[in-house]
């Protein structure tokens, strides 16, 4: 990583949130004639390399969609080869970004997921849950709409059993049934590989996000482009519904 460009950042216009739709996987191995499969592997060395990003700028959340509810609609194969590339990350990484105080958290389901990934899961988040470093969140088998119907299914449940009523159920009420709870909105919401939309990510988290896509594919993402995304957020008028 090239010093003088992490210095060109304005410390005072960082996003506190980043959710990444890591994008392109596929795309990029097909055009290099190689399997989906190669395209995923390539992937994971570049999640490494923009974690780093982010524990050197000290930044304090990014969330990174890595497997979605709708996924599981892949190739046998495919799902497999991800399970297992899925895996392999955690158990190989766990120990460096432990030592980089990196808060590791999943959002989504896990309950799908196969025994050992969830121990696996269970002992990465273990490892690292007075960590006070990046708070990283991998969304695993997570869907939005899905993570919004375990809230109101939780909340429905606390509202039977007479714990609150219909009114009390407030925004920061629904907030503590997410799957983030006790982090902040996504303030910049980075999509590679060349499609404009959401698929699913983050809905709730990101009603004010400001929105950044790029045609490079996730695997041909760099620390200089992930530098200019948060550049380029540095220069957004945020309103929130308001005027200046
Ligand atoms: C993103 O890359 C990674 C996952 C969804 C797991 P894709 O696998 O979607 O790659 P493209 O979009 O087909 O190129
Ligand atoms: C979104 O990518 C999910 C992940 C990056 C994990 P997809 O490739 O699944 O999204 P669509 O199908 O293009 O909307
Ligand atoms: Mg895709």
């Amino acid at each position: 990583m090239n010093d003088d460009l992490l210095k060109q950042l304005d410390k005072t216009k960082m996003p506190r949130h980043v959710a990444i739709i890591m994008d392109g996987n596929g795309r990029w191995a097909n055009a290099l004639g190689l399997l989906r499969t190669a395209g995923h592997t390539a992937g994971v060395k570049t999640l490494k390399k923009i974690l780093t990003v982010a524990v050197d700028l000290n930044l304090e959340a990014l969330t990174v969609y890595a497997f979605s509810t709708e996924n599981w609609k892949r190739p046998p194969a495919e799902v497999d080869f991800l399970m297992h590339l899925f895996s392999e990350y955690i158990e190989k990484e766990k120990m460096e970004m432990h030592e980089k105080n990196v808060r590791i958290r999943f959002i989504g389901r896990t309950d799908d997921f196969s025994p050992t990934i969830q121990k696996q899961i269970q002992g990465a988040v273990n490892l690292m849950k007075n960590n006070t470093g990046v708070k990283f969140n991998i969304a695993a088998d997570y869907g939005g709409q899905d993570e919004i119907i375990r809230a109101a299914q939780n909340l429905a449940r606390k509202v039977a059993d007479g714990e609150i009523s219909a009114e009390q159920i407030s925004a920061s009420v629904f907030e503590d049934e997410l799957d983030t709870v006790g982090q902040p909105p996504v303030d910049l919401l980075i999509r590679t590989g060349g499609d404009q939309r959401i698929s699913n990510f983050l809905l709730w988290q990101s009603a004010y996000a400001e929105l950044w896509f790029t045609n490079t594919q996730w695997p041909d993402f760099t620390p200089e482009e992930f530098i200019s995304a948060l550049k380029d957020f540095g220069k957004r008028d945020r309103r929130f519904g308001g005027v200046k």
